[in-house]
């Protein structure tokens, strides 16, 4: 579906190190240990690209991965609860934040929300900050494999309608299970539909 490989790029700790703004560019944003990495590993189809794991707050560094030579991919790290130190998370939320408001080519930020948890007072703050930003994101649920289909049909509702006062959010919302492959090949297309 791309037009080449998948590549780890680099890692990024500040923003004078983001590589050149010269392709399609969409991240991958959320509270820690919602799947994030998991999420981009699913769709490269690669298990292990994104390193991903059980501690929250396991990805510290803005990741860019290449998809061809049209399209970057970023894993970037979580939001709310981490076990790091907390001056090494102060660090990553500050570059975090500078990064979804400030990168030119960002095409669209999707933001993951846990379908069990819903959208938490954390999640508000950055969709917010993407609003202000005039950053399009579309939300992505992850983890449905956890979800009974009553219980998702109730947490979807919720989303639409914390959806109704953000201007910047795009109207479709992707239902995701990395562990499944649930919304893998629908969250492929739309990216690589991005020309
Ligand atoms: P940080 O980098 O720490 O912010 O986390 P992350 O958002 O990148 O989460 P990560 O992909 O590392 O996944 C966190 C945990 O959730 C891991 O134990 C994953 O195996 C698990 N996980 C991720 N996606 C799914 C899913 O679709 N279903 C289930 N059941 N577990 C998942
Ligand atoms: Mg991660």
């Amino acid at each position: 579906l791309f037009a080449g490989p998948v590549e780890f790029l680099k890692g990024v700790v500040a923003m004078d190190g983001l590589p050149p703004a010269d392709r399609v560019e969409v991240c991958f944003a959320g509270r820690s240990n919602v799947g994030k990495s998991s999420l981009i590993n699913a769709l490269t189809g690669r298990k292990s690209l994104a390193r991903a794991s059980n501690t929250p707050g396991r990805t510290q560094e803005i990741n860019y991965f290449t998809a061809g030579d049209s399209h970057y991919i970023v894993d970037l790290p979580g939001y709310g609860y981490a076990e790091a130190p907390p001056a090494v998370v102060a660090r990553w939320q500050a570059l975090l934040r500078a990064y979804l408001a400030g990168r030119q080519t960002l095409r669209r930020a999707f933001v993951l929300i846990d379908m069990r948890h819903g959208i938490k007072k954390a999640d508000e703050e950055i969709l917010s900050l993407l609003d202000k930003s005039a950053v399009t994101f579309q939300i992505v649920m992850t983890k449905a494999d956890k979800v009974k289909a009553a219980d998702q049909a109730r947490i979807l509702e919720q989303v639409r309608v914390a959806l109704q006062k953000h201007p910047a959010a795009y109207p479709e919302i992707v239902v995701t299970s990395s562990e499944k492959g649930i919304g893998i090949p629908t969250l492929r297309a739309i990216i690589a539909g991005m020309a």
